[in-house]
């Protein structure tokens, strides 16, 4: 609800870790009809999928760990927005003081060089990987936009350049998800996601251990969620390793 101190409008799509889509133009529009600042955490998609500026969004910010950095070994992140925003931004930031070392400005110039390659693939995999998962006897659930029984495939379509390398999945409630996830060899789990290697998350016990069962079950975070950040491995060393964990928790 838009009240009357609003000032920003904050959105965060595809969005973690359901990967609900949230139409980007339209809160773009009713930000511009009020007079509010409208800002986008563009991460999960990165910017090779997503530009979110073009659709009318004053400022994008980045996790530059994720996909900009792309290989799990730097703390950073980015802004884009118009030069009025910027040059306010960056002032806040220079008095806050957080900034990077020389040599994470140098790792994340580095890897941005490859930045279109890696998402190509992660988008490739993931797709392939959906719709897998979705196939697969143990698995009830997929959450990927890529998908076209996705609630908002279309939008994500429309306002996506491609569905990008996250996607989150439930396992059969029979199963232990936890054995599952410890059983995986290649796939190894993190709290941080979108590096080269694929890795994989159980939201009940890490980042969403503190909200009650009840509050996890209102938001659909049940304790047979996994989200899975698909890497950039050979597709079939993917699944294989999926298929040896699944043998070890079959019931
Ligand atoms: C969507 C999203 N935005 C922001 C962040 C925060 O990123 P950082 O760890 O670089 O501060 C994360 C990761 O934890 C994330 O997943």
């Amino acid at each position: 609800k838009i009240k009357e101190n609003t000032k920003v409008i904050y959105i965060e799509t595809p969005s973690n870790p359901l990967l609900t889509i949230t139409d980007v133009k339209a809160v773009a529009e009713l930000a511009k009809k009020y007079g509010l600042v409208s800002m986008i955490d563009n991460t999960f998609a990165s910017p090779i999928n997503q530009t979110p500026l073009d659709l009318g969004i004053d400022i994008s910010i980045h996790s530059a760990t994720k996909y900009l950095g792309g290989h799990s070994d730097i703390l950073a992140g980015a802004v884009a927005g118009s030069q009025e925003h910027m040059d306010r931004i960056f002032q806040k930031g220079i008095n806050f003081g957080g900034n990077l070392s020389d040599f994470m400005a140098y790792l994340l110039e580095r890897s941005i060089k490859t930045l279109a390659l890696r998402v190509e693939k992660h988008n490739a995999n993931a797709q392939v990987l959906a719709e897998y998962l979705q196939d697969h006897t143990l698995i009830k659930k997929v959450y990927y936009p890529g998908l076209k029984n996705h609630p908002n495939h279309q939008i994500a379509k429309e306002q996506m350049h491609g569905f990008g390398g996250m996607m989150s999945f439930e396992l059969r409630p029979d199963l232990d998800a936890i054995a599952f996830q410890k059983a995986l060899k290649m796939i190894k789990p993190s709290m941080s996601l979108a590096g080269v290697e694929s890795t994989i998350l159980m939201p009940s016990v890490t980042s969403h251990a503190l909200l009650s069962p009840e509050e996890r079950a209102e938001i659909g975070i049940s304790d047979h969620l996994l989200r899975f950040s698909v890497g950039i491995e050979n597709q079939e060393d993917i699944i294989n390793d999926i298929e040896q964990a699944f043998e070890k928790v079959k019931v």
